[in-house]
Formats: structure tokens, C-alpha cells, sequence
């Protein structure tokens, strides 16, 4: 049968150029499947900023990766898998693809790594207050990054400050609400007016508007004058200038989850102050996060049940914005990195 997909053609650092990355191919793929394989319709594609670093570890020609929401249209007899069932996975930008739906070594990356294997998803578990979609978000990678940062290391206590740095996407918007639940006065920073608006409007106590490239003054005086008791608890997403000052504004017994740099990956700002004389004082917890450890069974029910139940109440709020189109994919994937204020939370697309 006929296919489409999106395929890597140039390694760019920096900001993904979109249409020198990127170049859409048409193929026949071979429908005689083996025992163990399946058939399958992709139905949403999420687009992420971590892609910017698969992008640049998928070698050239090949297609390009991303979590996926696909069909089953046919199955071998011994395929993990049936017809009909809807299933979640590393499918990439793709409409139809032929899987095992195995766990996939990830050798070729800066740090080697393995995309799990494909989950089905229970049609009970989706309804109107969590539609489908949201096994790429709330319920999906975001959503376990999100709850099981605050769930298995961060501990917040009411009356903490929390910082969250890129915090109107969909990571950041729900630690921010989550952290608000627990108690916390939350102080979000994020890129636009626009943006700030939206944070206001899911209950950070400041906002603070920062973008790549701002005076790195302004934004410390910013954070100071926001979080005037210190900061007890930080969650990156950004890096740079704003993870210097927080650094600096640590409190005892803090604790910082490092969830991405955007400064350093796609901003190429690898300089700044020595940070590990300011988590010495305040004997500070710093962890990186690699949400892929929290992806088991056990977890993502209890993902369904407590966060789920959180959205499902109205406690939590979970934006989207959805494009439309194979063809629109790499779009979707530029409004990450455009001050438009557009896209809010997890950002999309429906084939
Ligand atoms: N470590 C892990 O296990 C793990 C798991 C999931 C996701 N992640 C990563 O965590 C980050 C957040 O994920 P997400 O799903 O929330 O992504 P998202 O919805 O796309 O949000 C990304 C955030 O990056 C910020 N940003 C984009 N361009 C920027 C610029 N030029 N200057 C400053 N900030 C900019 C934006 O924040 P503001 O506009 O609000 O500042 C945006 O909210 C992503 O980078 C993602 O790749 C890591």
C-alpha cells in the first residue's frame, strides 16, 4: 500500500530549520506481514522540543520519530496487538507503518536509550472530559513526567516556593497546578504576554516573562522580586539565565528536577556561572528527569486514577492545540519555537 512519511535530510543545530530538516516521502510498504506484526494507521502525532535532538541523531534519509496514537488495521497471528485496537508508541511521523511494536534500542543518540513497547490503550480509560488525544498528554509522556516528578522525588510542602521555568507548555503547566494543590505559591516563567495570561488564568501566584536571548539581569531582578523568600523547590525546563538565578536562590534542603535544557540544546548557550557552590549551602537535591522509568503498567493507572481524577473534577486544567494534517506536521512542530502565543499547552496532530 501507499504511504507517506517525513524523513530527516540535513543535521541543523539551533532552531530546527524546518524545511531544510525536513522532506516528505511516498512509499510502498510491503503488507505481507510476519507472525508477530501489525499494520497501522497513525491517528495523532505529537510534536515535542525534545525532537530537535532526534532530529539530529536519526541518520539522514531516515523517517523521523515522535510519539504517536495508531490504529491496528491488520495483525499477524502471533502479533502483540489486534485489529481495531488503538495503540500509543514511537510510531513517528508517518501515516501507516508495519511494527512488531517491541521496545526499539535508541543506539544512535547522545545517550542510548530504548522507546518502550507499544501500549495498548483501554478504550474505557478515554472519554469526553479525557478524549483520546490525551494519552499523548496528560495521560501520555507529559503527563507521567509531570505527576511522577511530584509524585517520586519532589516533595512540596504547603508554603513552599515552587519555581517553573517553561511553564505554559504541557509538562510545565501541570507542575504548576499540581504544585499549587500541594500547598505551594508557584512562580511560573514563560515567553510571551500572552502566555503569562494563561498561567494566570490556571492559578500561578507570579509569572515572570522570559525569553531566550533576554537581559540576563532583568530576569534575575524578575525572579528576586517574585520569589522575595527563596526558592524551595525548582522544575527546568529551560536552563540559561533563568536556572542561574534560581541556582542562586535556592533554599535549604531545596530540591531541582532538571527536566530539559532548552537553553543548551537548541539555544547553544553552554556558559554561565559554576552552579555547584550555590547547591552546597542549602544542601540542594538535583535530579535529572527521565520520565521513561515511571512508563509501567502500575504507573499509568495510577496516572488514570489520581491525575485522571484530578482533570476529570475540574482541579486540573490540560490545554491542547491541535493541527490538522500529515502534511502540517512539521508546521505543528515550528510553532513550538515561534513567539506567536499561540500554542498552548501540549501541541498535536490529528491525520
Ligand atoms: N526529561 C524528560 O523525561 C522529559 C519528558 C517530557 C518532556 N521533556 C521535555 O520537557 C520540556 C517541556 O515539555 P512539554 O511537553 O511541556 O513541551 P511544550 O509543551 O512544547 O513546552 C515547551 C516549553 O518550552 C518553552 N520555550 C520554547 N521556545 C522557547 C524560547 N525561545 N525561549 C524560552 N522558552 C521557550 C516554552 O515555554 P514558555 O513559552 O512557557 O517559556 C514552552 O512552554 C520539553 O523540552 C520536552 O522536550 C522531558
Amino acid at each position: 500500500m501507499r504511504a507517506r512519511k517525513w524523513v530527516v535530510r540535513e543535521h541543523i543545530e539551533g532552531v530546527p530549520d524546518i524545511e531544510r530538516v525536513y522532506g516528505q516521502v511516498e512509499e510502498e510498504i510491503d503488507t505481507e506481514l510476519a507472525p508477530d506484526e501489525m499494520l497501522l494507521r497513525t491517528r495523532y502525532v505529537s510534536v515535542d522540543p525534545y525532537l530537535q535532538g532526534i532530529a539530529l541523531d536519526t541518520p539522514l534519509g531516515a523517517h523521523m520519530g515522535a510519539d504517536s496514537i495508531m490504529e491496528v488495521l491488520e495483525a499477524g497471528p502471533e502479533a502483540a496487538h489486534r485489529p481495531g485496537d488503538l495503540v500509543q508508541g514511537f510510531g513517528g511521523w508517518r501515516t501507516h507503518l508495519v511494527s512488531n511494536g517491541a521496545p526499539t534500542p535508541w543506539q544512535t543518540g547522545t545517550f542510548p536509550m530504548v522507546f518502550p513497547a507499544y501500549r495498548r490503550l483501554d478504550p474505557r480509560w478515554y472519554d469526553d472530559a479525557l478524549p483520546l488525544p490525551t494519552a499523548l498528554s496528560v495521560m501520555g509522556g507529559p503527563g507521567m513526567t509531570a505527576w511522577g516528578t511530584l509524585t517520586k522525588f519532589m516533595s512540596i510542602r504547603p508554603g513552599d516556593t515552587v519555581v517553573v521555568s517553561g511553564a505554559s507548555g504541557s509538562v510545565g503547566s501541570l507542575v504548576g497546578q499540581l504544585a499549587k494543590l500541594a500547598g505551594a505559591r508557584v512562580v511560573g516563567t514563560t515567553s510571551t504576554a500572552e502566555k503569562a495570561d494563561y498561567l494566570d488564568e490556571l492559578g500561578f501566584d507570579a509569572v515572570v516573562v522570559y525569553r531566550h536571548g533576554d537581559n540576563r539581569e532583568a530576569v534575575r531582578e524578575a525572579l528576586l522580586w517574585a520569589a522575595p523568600d527563596g526558592v524551595d523547590k525548582y522544575f527546568d525546563n529551560l536552563g540559561g539565565p533563568v536556572t542561574d538565578a534560581v541556582f542562586s536562590m535556592l533554599n535549604i534542603d531545596s530540591q531541582v528536577a532538571v527536566c530539559w535544557q532548552w537553553a543548551t540544546q537548541v539555544g547553544r548557550d553552554v556558559t554561565g556561572p559554576r552552579l555547584l557552590p550555590y547547591i552546597m549551602f542549602p544542601r540542594a537535591h538535583v535530579r535529572g528527569i527521565f520520565s521513561l522509568e515511571w512508563f509501567t503498567d502500575e504507573n499509568w493507572r495510577a496516572l488514570h486514577d489520581e491525575l485522571g481524577g484530578l482533570i476529570r473534577r475540574g482541579e486540573v486544567r490540560c490545554g491542547h492545540t491541535l493541527h490538522h494534517g500529515f502534511e502540517n506536521i512539521p508546521d505543528a512542530y515550528r510553532s513550538l519555537y515561534q513567539d506567536t502565543g499561540a500554542s498552548r499547552g501540549k501541541v498535536l496532530v490529528e491525520l
